[in-house]
């Protein structure tokens, strides 16, 4: 049976009290995650030590990942966070997110590096991509990393790609770089979750903006 990856991307949203009732929702909610679903929050760095916290306390199978990593290891890199000090709360890395490649300047070349500091300290990291192109650059071990197609146009705007297209695109995907989970990101919700996740080339989604909302992420997880 295929795995459905389901994770939340907070990107830069939620304080530390925000973040304890979300948590509290989840936790009250009793999501039943089955063996097929792997749920992974990631929040902004300075929440991981909390959320890693909350999860192991109370014995949740719900993984932490963060949503960048430094291209550099330890030392004189002002404003970095590296992937040892990483691997401390989170188990995966979300790299490359079309809002980093955009807003920072982000490219291919870096986030190759960023993937490289992910792999040496035993992260998986979460690689976006949003074209075809992207994803020839990429220098990825496929039995260490996600990768998620992402088209620009669905992000944020309420217009997510049809099931079909993107199954399409995560076919395209698995020929250039061969077996590898690809998940779909831009605009799932609850009521569109199942079209993604039932798609045969498709292993999981990344969800955005319906991952702020509990009530909206509790039912989106079961649907998925
Ligand atoms: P969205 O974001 O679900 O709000 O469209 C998806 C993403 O950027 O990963």
């Amino acid at each position: 049976m295929k795995k459905t990856f389901i994770i939340a991307n907070w990107k830069s949203n939620e304080t530390e009290s925000e973040a304890k009732n979300w948590l509290q929702a989840i936790n009250n909610s009793q999501l039943a995650v089955d063996e097929g679903k792997k749920i992974i929050v990631c929040p902004p760095f300075t929440l991981l030590p909390k959320v890693k916290e909350f999860f192991v306390n109370y014995q949740s199978s719900i993984a932490v990942g963060a949503q960048d990593i430094s291209p550099f290891g330890e030392g004189a890199y002002t404003g970095e966070v590296n992937g040892r000090e990483i691997k401390e709360f989170a188990d995966y890395v979300i790299v490359g997110h079309s809002e980093r490649r955009i807003n920072f300047s982000e490219s291919d070349e870096l986030v190759n590096k960023k993937i490289e500091q992910a792999y040496l300290q035993g992260i998986i990291p979460i690689v976006c991509v949003s074209s075809l192109d992207q994803v020839k650059n990429l220098k990825v071990d496929n039995s260490k990393t996600l990768i998620a197609y992402e088209p620009l146009f669905a992000i944020g705007s309420g217009t997510a790609d049809t099931p079909e297209n993107a199954d399409k695109m995560a076919s395209d995907v698995k020929n250039i770089l061969g077996e590898i989970p690809i998940l779909y990101g831009g605009s799932v919700t609850s009521g569109n979750v199942s079209s993604f996740s039932k798609m045969p080339n498709i292993d999981g989604v990344l969800i955005g903006k319906a991952s702020l909302e509990p009530s909206e992420f509790i039912k989106l997880s079961k649907n998925a």
